[in-house]
């Protein structure tokens, strides 16, 4: 940890019921959550209606997506203006499940991007590279690639947290090594000095994701520029997720 307040946010992606979430929001609720950290969670588009009328103020609300622009006529999407109507503050764009099970590319995320932006969310940019590409020696050029994307799109990065999520770390359960997070982050901050600024360097949050849990997030949590986690599974349980949260260094 390292630059500024750390950051955890739970993507609970395409899971839970009205009945489980609202388990999981009263273990929310009565969790001890350290004070210098900001936590956000990430419902299902159909129940952050529910999330934000029970779930403590404490924690901020994401979504999981946005559409690129002004809602209308796009079947099935959702839009900034109605995540911010029902009380999302931030949301998740470019994750490695939307590029490469649903076919998002570098420039619509950017596009999306742009748009949660100018519209006042808070924006979690996802990148990362596939198993094949860190076995082919690519991991800095996809994941500078994908920041790319994002850097060439965004007016200002005051409301961006990047997360680094190497995909053969999501869902595995093969976390990546404290040492293996750290030298992609150092990257990420090195590239963001070289071709955005050194203030955008120095001030945004890194965060890790990747079959982050209870038992593995005070290790990570120790390196310099690990500011914080996007945790999936293990958000879906409030105890191991207030653990995650508290294990800032
Ligand atoms: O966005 C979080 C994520 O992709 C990591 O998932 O289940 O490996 O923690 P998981």
């Amino acid at each position: 940890a390292g630059t500024g307040k750390f950051f955890v946010g739970g993507n609970w992606k395409c899971n839970g019921t009205k009945d489980s979430i609202r388990k999981l929001v009263a273990d929310l609720n009565s969790a001890k959550l350290e004070v210098d950290v900001d936590v956000v969670v990430a419902p299902p588009f159909l129940y952050l209606d529910q999330v934000k009328s029970s779930l403590t103020d404490r924690i901020e609300l994401s979504s999981q997506n946005s559409w690129v622009g002004k809602g209308g006529a796009f079947t099935g999407e959702i839009s900034v203006e109605q995540l911010k109507d029902i009380g999302a503050t931030w949301v998740i764009l470019g994750h490695s499940e939307r590029r490469h099970v649903i076919g998002e590319d570098d420039q619509f995320i950017g596009k999306k991007a742009a748009y949660a932006l100018s519209e006042g969310l808070g924006v979690i940019a996802c990148i990362g590279e596939k198993l094949e590409e860190r076995e082919g020696g690519k991991t800095f050029d996809v994941c500078f690639q994908q920041l790319k994307a994002f850097a060439d799109a965004v007016p200002s990065w005051d409301k961006i947290v990047v997360a680094y999520e190497p995909v053969w770390a999501i869902g595995t359960g093969k976390v990546a090594s404290p040492e293996q997070a750290q030298e992609v982050h150092v990257a990420v901050r090195d590239w963001l000095k070289q071709n955005v600024s050194a203030e955008v360097a120095s001030k945004t949050r890194i965060i890790y994701g990747g079959s982050v849990n209870g038992g593995n997030s005070a290790e990570l949590a120790k390196k310099e520029d690990i500011d914080g986690f996007l945790v999936g599974g293990a958000s879906l349980k409030g105890p191991e997720f207030a653990t995650i949260v508290n294990s800032v260094t």
